[in-house]
């Protein structure tokens, strides 16, 4: 079988070849940089002793699950350590998968391109449900599309790409539904820092043997290079996922974990909460210079993605080329995160530069 390779890779190497200056807009790599005690657990860990070279345990470091559960309200054994986030999506995938409960995949479109990717690399078939237009869950689209062939249902709040935060109480229904069907539902709360609101409520509020979170410290200390992440799995599911995430990995990297730990017990409180103003600053600063230029957009309620649309100018990945060549901002193709948002194109706010770049914009289409 050919596997498709989501486009992230092949834009973001269009851009760092294109000639010229080009703010980077393609991914999700935060500029920020990690918190201090981040750093300065990196740094220790190199005059630390040879056992802390060797294997970590398969499903964590000990103090990282107890750390994580204890934030998180849970039992540090329904907590996996994974090769990020993606890793924690793809345990999760596959558990539903393996149990003999139909094998569709109901995904919500726009959608995330790894979760296609992943669903049809586990053998499942997806099945693409439209949100709302605003990115919300349609509740009813999802209760319809829904039979005794679904296995899981993957949602991801606050979204990439449309910035939604879901509602609480559609996220319990959707889980109850799952739970009817025999389905597993898979929330992705890998932005769960990002919300702008404070409107955000993690799936773990809803108790259901039916729900797997999945979650990672990527975005929300800046390290996308670490590749922390973890699921939080229901107890009868846990050591299925312990032994896939063995079987593939061995365990995850151990100073990684180690800095993340230590981050997360030296950080300083204000860190995360600067990081959500700096985005904030940049979503308005951004949307400003797209309502001036008479451009259609989004205002996200979460996460770190614009979409922007042209008029005559579909979100194409020969569209988001020539704004790369023409001049020089780059974002991404909205083709690429399913069939409903072709118009669009994504812009990342990873960057100081979003008012040049909306500027850039709005000279190229006004
Ligand atoms: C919705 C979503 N899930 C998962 C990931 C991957 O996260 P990680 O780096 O923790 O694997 C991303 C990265 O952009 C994402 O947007």
């Amino acid at each position: 079988m050919d596997y498709e390779e989501p486009k992230f890779f092949q834009v973001m190497q269009y851009a760092a070849e294109a000639d010229g200056d080009v703010i980077d807009m393609v991914s999700g790599n935060p500029d920020w940089g990690p918190p201090a005690a981040l750093r300065e657990a990196l740094s220790a860990y190199a005059d630390l002793e040879s056992d802390a070279f060797q294997y970590p345990p398969s499903d964590g470091l000990r103090e990282l699950r107890e750390t994580i559960a204890r934030r998180r309200g849970v039992d540090a054994n329904q907590v996996v350590i994974t090769v990020g986030t993606g890793e924690a999506n793809y345990l999760a995938m596959a558990r539903a998968f393996e149990r003999d409960a139909g094998d569709e995949a109901i995904l919500l479109d726009p959608v995330y391109p790894y979760y296609p990717g992943k669903v049809e690399l586990l053998g499942g078939t997806p099945r693409i449900v439209p949100t709302e237009r605003d990115g919300g869950i349609d509740l009813d689209a999802i209760r319809s599309a829904m039979s005794d062939e679904t296995a899981l249902v993957v949602l991801n709040t606050p979204n990439n790409p449309t910035g939604a935060v879901y509602d609480p109480a559609a996220v319990e229904a959707v889980i109850e539904a799952a739970e009817r069907h025999d389905a597993l539902v898979v929330a992705d709360e890998v932005y769960r820092e990002f919300d702008y609101a404070g409107e955000f409520e993690s799936a773990l509020a809803v108790d259901s043997p039916n729900r797997i979170v999945t979650d990672g410290f990527s975005k929300s200390l800046a390290i996308t290079g670490f590749r922390v992440g973890y699921g939080v799995f229901p107890a009868e599911h846990a050591d299925a996922a312990r032994t896939r995430h063995m079987l593939v990995n061995v365990a995850s990297p151990r100073p990684s974990q180690y800095a993340v730990l230590h981050a997360l017990e030296g950080m300083d409180p204000a860190y995360q909460e600067a990081a959500r103003e700096r985005m904030q600053k940049r979503i308005a600063a951004f949307t400003d210079a797209l309502e001036a230029a008479g451009a259609e957009y989004t205002t996200p309620e979460g996460g770190f993605y614009v979409l922007a649309r042209f008029e005559g100018y579909p979100g194409t990945t020969a569209n988001v080329e020539r704004l790369i060549d023409e001049i020089g901002v780059a974002g991404m193709p909205g083709d690429t995160f399913g069939t409903t948002r072709t118009d669009w194109i994504r812009f990342a706010l990873v960057t100081p530069r979003v008012e040049e770049a909306a500027e850039r914009l709005a000279e190229r289409f006004v």
